[in-house]
């Protein structure tokens, strides 16, 4: 009889400190203000997200990115509500992967997850211009040389992660109802299932994926690693205002998860790269009529200094026109 009691309580107990103590959040005493207490990372000199100043971006032609795996249909995708975010983790072997761009070597990807804000005014972690989307994918690869996230993060190349804001659409993007209708049986903290249809990667990022920014930052939760290589891409993926609302139905132990981003944090001696298309140049000279009648093989080596110029200028004033 007194065992029962003593064991019954000791359950009683063992749950209390589960669900109130999550380790961090977004708010109050637990809320991104207070989490260098706790993890030190969190107020280092190198932190993400930052905001991107357009106008102080240094541009570069990276080599292109190789995205191994994004078109592949994957099935017994799983989809887990943290407490935090909800992740989309993946079991097909090999894992898709990416090298290429500001990449040393290829990086395999871990987990993808979803950051957004009470409405859709806020949400996303990164800024630019000062302007927020309404939600930010990020896919989290590891380098596949220190072969785990966990021995990753010791490394400051250890991690990369590709970042895709989201706007507002009349329509819904169809590749998102997978998604959106699976959020609906995860929405209490700590929670998994399987998608029940395949998901390819590619069906849920933007066309455009050639031109991005990229610096080094950190993770946005604890512990704040400062191990991340971000690239940031331009083109936003388009969603419609309820599939983004599916979002800010999930729960996490102190209620819904309302917003789940961190604010911005000092660049300091910081550098944002950004990587205007490679191929823009090549496209230029094979569509020039007189380059064309000229002969392929008379193509000069040096490019044309006022063409660059030009191109420039037009790929600078086009930049500002989008962010603005
Ligand atoms: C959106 O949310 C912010 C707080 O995160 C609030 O200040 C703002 O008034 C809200 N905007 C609308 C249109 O509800
Ligand atoms: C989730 O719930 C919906 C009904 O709300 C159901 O149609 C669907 O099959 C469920 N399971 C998955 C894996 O999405
Ligand atoms: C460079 O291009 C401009 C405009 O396209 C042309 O006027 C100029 O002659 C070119 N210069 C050379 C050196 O090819
Ligand atoms: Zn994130």
């Amino acid at each position: 009889m007194w065992f029962l009691i003593t064991v019954i309580a000791g359950l009683a107990l063992f749950q209390v400190p589960e669900h109130a103590c999550e380790d961090f959040g977004y708010d109050g005493v637990i809320g991104p203000t207070y989490w260098g207490d706790r993890y030190q990372e969190c107020r280092g000199k190198h932190q993400s997200p930052i905001n991107i100043n357009v106008l102080r971006v240094k541009q570069v032609a990276l080599p292109d990115i190789a995205f191994v795996g994004f078109d592949d249909s994957i099935d017994d995708v799983h989809i887990t509500n943290n407490g935090h975010t909800v992740l989309i983790e993946v079991e097909n072997e090999p894992h898709p992967r990416v090298s290429g761009g500001p990449l040393d070597g290829a990086y395999v990807f871990s987990q993808m997850h979803f950051h957004w804000g009470d409405n859709d005014t806020f949400g996303s972690e990164d800024k630019i211009n000062h302007r927020s989307f309404p939600m930010e994918l990020h896919m989290v690869f590891y380098k596949e040389e220190y072969k785990s996230v966990k021995q990753a993060i010791k490394y400051s190349d250890g991690l990369a992660v590709l970042a895709f804001f989201y706007e507002l659409d009349r329509h819904k993007h169809p590749a998102y109802d997978d998604i959106t209708s699976a959020l609906g049986n995860v929405t209490e903290p700590h929670t998994t299932i399987v998608m029940s249809q395949p998901f390819s990667f590619l069906n849920i990022l933007p066309l455009d994926l050639r031109r991005y920014f990229t610096y080094r930052g950190s993770l946005t939760t604890p512990p704040c690693s400062e191990v991340v290589i971000w690239l940031d891409f331009e083109q936003p993926i388009r969603l419609a205002h309820d599939q983004i609302e599916a979002f800010r139905e999930l729960r996490s132990a102190n209620g819904k998860i309302r917003h789940n981003f961190r604010p911005i944090q000092p660049i300091g001696d910081r550098v944002v790269f950004y990587n205007v298309d490679n191929n823009y140049f090549n496209y230029n000279e094979i569509d020039d009529p007189d380059e064309a009648n000229a002969g392929t093989n008379r193509r000069k080596k040096g490019h044309n200094y006022s063409n660059i110029v030009r191109i420039n200028l037009y790929i600078f004033v086009c930049t500002l026109l989008i962010m603005w």
